[in-house]
C-alpha cells in the first residue's frame, strides 16, 4: 500500500484551480502529524497558506517558480526547535521536517493530489511573507493541489549502485 503511493508520487509543477476539500486537506495534515521525530519532540509548525495574495507573494520568494502560486494550498514546514543535536552529531530538525512533509506528500499522492518539494526559496523573504518568528526556520515549502499536467517520471539509480551489505563499499 505504501509502496503504491511512493510509486505514484512525482513532483507536480502544474496545478488546476480546483479547491482541496477540507477533509482531504485535514487527512494530508494528519499524515504529517503522525510522523516520527527525534525524541518525539515534534518541533514543527505547518503553515497552510491558502490566501491567494500570500501564495502569489511566495512566487518571487521561490525564485519565480510560478506553479507555487498556482496550487490552492502551499504548506510551509517550519522547524521550531533548532538546537537539538543528536548523539550522531546531526541536527534533528531538517530530518524531522522532511519525514513529516514526506508523509504528507505520500498521503496527498494516494488521494490523487500532487505536491512538489520546494527548497529553492529565499529564507528571509518567505519568513517575512508568512510572519515566521526569528528563531524558527522554514525547512521546505510544498504546494498541494490537483495536477493539471504531469511531467515525465524521473529515473532512479538501481539498488545495486546504492546498497552494500555489512561494510561500506564504493
Ligand atoms: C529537498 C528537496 C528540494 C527540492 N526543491 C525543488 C524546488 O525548489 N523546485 C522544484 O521544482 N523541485 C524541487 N525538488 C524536486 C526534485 O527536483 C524532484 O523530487 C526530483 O527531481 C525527483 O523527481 P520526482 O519528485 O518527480 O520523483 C526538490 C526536492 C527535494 C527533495
Amino acid at each position: 500500500m505504501v509502496l503504491e503511493a511512493i510509486k505514484k508520487r512525482q513532483s507536480v509543477r502544474s496545478y488546476r484551480e480546483k479547491e482541496i476539500p477540507e477533509e482531504v486537506l485535514q487527512q494530508i495534515l494528519e499524515a504529517g502529524r503522525l510522523a516520527p521525530s527525534a525524541s518525539n519532540q515534534q518541533g514543527w509548525k505547518f503553515i497552510v497558506v491558502k490566501e491567494e495574495i500570500l501564495r502569489k507573494k511566495l512566487v518571487p520568494a521561490c525564485k519565480n517558480q510560478k506553479f507555487v502560486g498556482e496550487a490552492p494550498v502551499v504548506i510551509a514546514g517550519c522547524a521550531t526547535n533548532l538546537d537539538h543535536i543528536m548523539s550522531n552529531g546531526e541536527h534533528s530538525y531538517p530530518i524531522d521536517l522532511a519525514i513529516a512533509l514526506d508523509h504528507m506528500s505520500l498521503e496527498a499522492a494516494s488521494l490523487g493530489l500532487g505536491t512538489c518539494w520546494i527548497g529553492a526559496f529565499y529564507q528571509d523573504q518567505v519568513k517575512e511573507i508568512l510572519g515566521v518568528p526569528e528563531d524558527v526556520r522554514v525547512v521546505a515549502l510544498m504546494p498541494v493541489g490537483y495536477p493539471k499536467e504531469l511531467g515525465s517520471k524521473t529515473g532512479r539509480k538501481p539498488l545495486s549502485e546504492i546498497v552494500c551489505y555489512n561494510k561500506y563499499r564504493t
